[in-house]
């Protein structure tokens, strides 16, 4: 009697647990509903919305809050607000990048309907940064300048180089 009675106790406690851990886990019970989408496809799965935002973001070097504001009420993050400026040009980079890949690649759309950034996508440009550089590198020569002599252009590299 004693016995069963702990497991029973023992059991509430382990279910009380694990629905705790469910009601913490975002990615349990149903998927948020997107009430914002604007460029992206409405239908579009929660879980590959997901996926574009980490890549948004590992393309640009940022998190999340570069983008979305947080509620100041809640303390916590509004994904649906445009308060961010950085929101709104996300979505032209976006549309800039459909245009790229379909007008000058001529890719395909995907089942959603996306254009499918087959040659070129954030991180083309960004490459892990928010603001791509545009200043071309100099042209590394030896030190002390161009080789004497005055050939007008330096040598061809060396294959392999
Ligand atoms: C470079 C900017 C940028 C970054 C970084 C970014 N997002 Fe987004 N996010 C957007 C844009 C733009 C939209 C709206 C897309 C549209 O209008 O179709 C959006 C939409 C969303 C939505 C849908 C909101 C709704 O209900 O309409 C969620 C959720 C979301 N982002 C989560 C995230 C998370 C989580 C991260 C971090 C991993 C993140 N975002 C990083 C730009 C960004
Ligand atoms: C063809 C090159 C190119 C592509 C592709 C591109 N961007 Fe950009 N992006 C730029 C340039 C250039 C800037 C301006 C940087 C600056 O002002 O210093 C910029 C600026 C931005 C900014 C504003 C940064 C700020 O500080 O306000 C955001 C946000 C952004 N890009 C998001 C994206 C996202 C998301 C994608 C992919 C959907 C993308 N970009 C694809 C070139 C590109």
């Amino acid at each position: 009697m004693m016995i069963s009675k702990k497991l029973a106790i023992t059991a509430g406690l382990f279910g009380a647990m694990a629905l705790g851990i469910a009601a913490s886990m975002p990615q349990q019970g149903p998927p948020p509903k997107l009430q914002n989408l604007k460029v992206l496809p409405k239908n579009i799965p929660f879980k590959q919305l997901d996926h574009i935002m980490d890549t948004w973001a590992a393309s640009l070097g940022v998190h999340c809050n570069f983008c979305h504001a947080r509620n100041e009420q809640t303390n916590k993050m509004d994904f649906a607000s445009d308060a961010k400026p950085e929101k709104e040009t996300a979505r032209h980079m976006f549309a800039m990048t459909s245009k790229i890949n379909k007008k000058f690649f001529k890719a395909e759309k995907d089942s959603l309907g996306m254009v499918m950034e087959s040659s070129v996508n954030c991180y083309t440009c960004h490459h892990g940064t928010a603001h791509p550089e545009i200043k071309i590198p100099e042209r590394q020569h030896g030190p002390g300048g161009p080789p004497p002599g005055g050939a007008g252009s330096p040598p061809p590299p060396a294959p392999g180089q």
